[in-house]
């Protein structure tokens, strides 16, 4: 297993340790988020009881091979925990997801969560979020609408390909991915494309984290969100 493998391991393992008896819990979408389903799994064996509810088909698939006994989004309200993967994070626990495809659902169900754990390794903890193309979720009846305003942010847009077609979300619509390079005010550009008309659903998660688990190397460290 390689470094930052271990460290998606490590993080994924102490926040499953936030998991408690009778939980509602969301399980995120990516490689980190799947360590995370797996433990879920181990514990539950060993007689934890949840319920879990998936960002994602893929996420469903792996639960269910696993055993996590599973309800769907549409008949719930509210969860009490999330533990979902990012790939950026910042300090104010800002983060950039969607790498997967699966931000709407991961938006909708983090919304609904009384808390949300991100878990990531030292690679995605960054002092400005940009680097990472920010993925911006399309109704394909304006995918090239939408592309035209979002370059006018400033930065290449990239329509997500996948075995030489657009790349289908869960909820059959198109991924733009926009490299911003450096997002000087998450806030603003949040909100230029979330008023572009045709967007589904946009990357920037700038309030709904409550908690990091980073690792770094063998150590893993927890920061909170300071909310005013
Ligand atoms: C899924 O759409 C994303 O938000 C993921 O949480 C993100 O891509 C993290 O994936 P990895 O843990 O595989 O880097």
């Amino acid at each position: 297993m390689s470094d930052l493998e271990a460290e998606k391991a490590l993080a994924a393992a102490r926040a499953v340790d936030e998991v408690q008896n009778g939980m509602v819990v969301g399980l995120g979408t990516g490689s980190t988020a799947n360590y995370a389903v797996r433990y879920l799994a181990d514990r539950i064996a060993n007689g934890l009881r949840i319920t879990a509810v998936a960002t994602s088909r893929m996420t469903e698939v792996l639960a269910r091979k696993l055993a996590i006994p599973l309800t769907s989004m549409e008949g719930l309200s509210s969860i009490d925990l999330t533990i979902d993967g990012a790939d950026e994070i910042d300090q104010r626990l800002q983060a950039i997801k969607g790498g997967g495809g699966a931000l709407l659902r991961e938006r909708v169900i983090a919304a609904a969560s009384a808390r949300v754990i991100a878990v990531v390794d030292s690679s995605k903890f960054v002092t400005r979020l940009g680097r990472f193309p920010l993925p911006v979720e399309a109704f394909p009846f304006a995918t090239k609408f939408v592309g035209a305003r979002l370059a006018d942010l400033g930065g290449p847009v990239t329509l997500r390909m996948k075995d030489g077609h657009p790349f289908l979300t869960d909820q059959g619509n198109h991924i733009l991915d926009v490299s911003l390079g450096s997002i000087a005010d998450s806030q603003q550009t949040a909100l230029a494309i979330s008023d572009i008309p045709g967007v589904a659903e946009h990357g920037l998660f700038l309030s709904e984290i409550d908690t990091v688990v980073l690792a770094h190397g063998g150590m893993v460290e927890l920061r909170h969100a300071e909310r005013f």
